[in-house]
């Protein structure tokens, strides 16, 4: 009985090897393309292994890692045959990830899928040839007319679209130690000399006034571009990328002097801290406040902090009706291995669903406009609320720190040059670095 049983088991198994090898040879186009939605199709040609993508970011903090974490998770509840493989570099702001995707890249060994800042770092991959169009998925996705047009622009380039928007990110934010302002009776300032002001008191206090985490330079350019946009307002500062306004202009210079005057105010161990380090110290009450993009909110949040009860936030001084927009997309390189099964993911990223999991974690709001606001905490609501105005009032900014306004040359030197600004504080050498990177900029 036994015996007869085993020969039966083993004629099944064989049958179901067969089948599965048919099911699969030939076609693995087709393969790719079937049911991984449902959960029936094997989806690669290797008859019941998972197909790998490999998801390529530099989301390892607090707060941001954890939004990635649940993002991955949604997608494979979807499509159960794709392990999406989360192959994040740490290095805020891509200090570190986007050297290793550009030897990647240029050695023809592209990841499944990549995040990218939306306009002039996306553009780069474009224009090199490495991407992708993805048209036909807008199309099918029915994305024509969901995403916010400045949006769907910093993701489009020569009549086509190549990057699907997960996430907007706000750029010009104080965030602030609640308790550390009313115990030193400190208000949220909003022009540049209640800063100043408020900072001058906390320091007489002993309490660090602004915690910096500039051990990659990027939070300290931040901190010089909201100066910027503070001091020139949204219709000016765009000038400064299309070289319509030289870096030498008296404003331009003013700013400076205005960052310069903010760094005799940060900890004394910057150098040597990341930007979630410098958020930290805010938690820590060891510094009232930090100016950082808000997925220093998830941060908070993922550390137990409480929007509006721990921690406040205003718009950096002079930027109150501005929003400095950092777009987070994803796209398709040329040249991956199963390019049906990375548009599945992206069209998962631009889902209602993938949009509130992830950026309810991340501090962001969701690039689509169609998206349940009361699913959101009090400081995204506020945000969703400032994006729409911004974006009547024409004072949406592209962030230089965060790839969109200008090209990875120009920014890099720019970075050099705060760099040495953040330790010689020399205003006028400074202007001069600012000045002749900008032949970089493409007029
Ligand atoms: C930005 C990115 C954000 C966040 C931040 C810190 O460049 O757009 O999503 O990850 O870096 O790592």
């Amino acid at each position: 009985m036994k015996k007869q049983f085993r020969v039966f088991a083993a004629m099944i198994m064989a049958l179901s090897l067969i089948l599965a090898a048919c099911g699969n040879s030939g076609d693995s186009g087709n393969s790719e393309s079937s049911g991984e939605g449902e959960g029936n199709g094997s989806g690669n040609a290797s008859g019941g292994d998972k197909v790998k993508l490999e998801i390529f970011s530099w989301w390892t903090a607090g707060g941001e890692a954890d939004a990635l974490k649940a993002l991955l998770k949604g997608f494979e509840e979807k499509y159960p045959n794709i392990n999406a493989v989360n192959a994040a570099v740490a290095g805020g702001a891509g200090s570190n990830a986007k050297a290793v995707l550009a030897t990647r890249m240029q050695g023809g060994d592209p990841p499944a899928t990549f995040q990218v800042h939306g306009g002039a770092e996306l553009f780069t991959w474009v224009d090199a040839g490495k991407m992708a169009p993805l048209d036909k998925l807008y199309e099918e996705n029915g994305w024509n007319g969901v995403f916010p047009p400045k949006i769907v622009d910093m993701n489009s380039k020569n009549d086509h679209v190549w990057a699907v928007p997960l996430d907007i990110h706000r750029g010009n934010v104080i965030f602030y130690n609640k308790k550390v302002f009313e115990e030193n009776g400190v208000q949220p300032p909003k022009t540049f000399e209640e800063f100043f002001a408020a900072a001058e008191k906390l320091k007489a206090k002993g309490v660090t006034p602004l915690a910096l985490g500039d051990k990659n330079i990027w939070p300290a350019t931040m901190l010089f571009e909201n100066t910027l946009l503070g001091k020139l307002g949204a219709e000016k500062y765009a000038k400064l990328w299309t070289g319509e306004l030289p870096f030498d202009d008296p404003a331009v210079k003013e700013s400076a002097n205005i960052f310069k005057k903010m760094l005799g105010y940060i900890n004394e161990n910057h150098a040597s801290l990341a930007w979630q380090d410098a958020a930290q110290l805010v938690i820590d009450g060891k510094a009232a406040m930090t100016v950082m993009g808000d997925w220093a909110e998830g941060y908070f949040v993922a550390k137990g902090w409480k929007p509006k009860e721990d921690f406040g936030w205003i718009e950096t001084p002079g930027t109150e009706n501005a929003f400095m927009v950092i777009n987070d997309s994803f796209g398709l390189p040329k040249g991956v291995e199963n390019p049906d099964a990375v548009k599945k993911f992206l069209s998962y990223l631009g889902t209602k669903e993938a949009q509130v999991t992830f950026n309810k974690i991340k501090g962001s709001i969701p690039a689509r406009t169609d998206v349940d606001k009361s699913k959101f905490n009090v400081y995204s609501q506020s945000t969703i609320e400032d994006f729409q105005a911004a974006k009547e009032s024409s004072s949406l900014a592209l962030s230089l720190a965060h790839g969109s306004a200008a090209s990875p040359g120009f920014l890099t030197k720019v970075n050099n040059a705060v760099n040495v600004f953040v330790t010689q504080q020399n205003v006028d050498q400074f202007i001069s670095k600012l000045k002749s990177a900008s032949s970089l900029l493409k007029k």
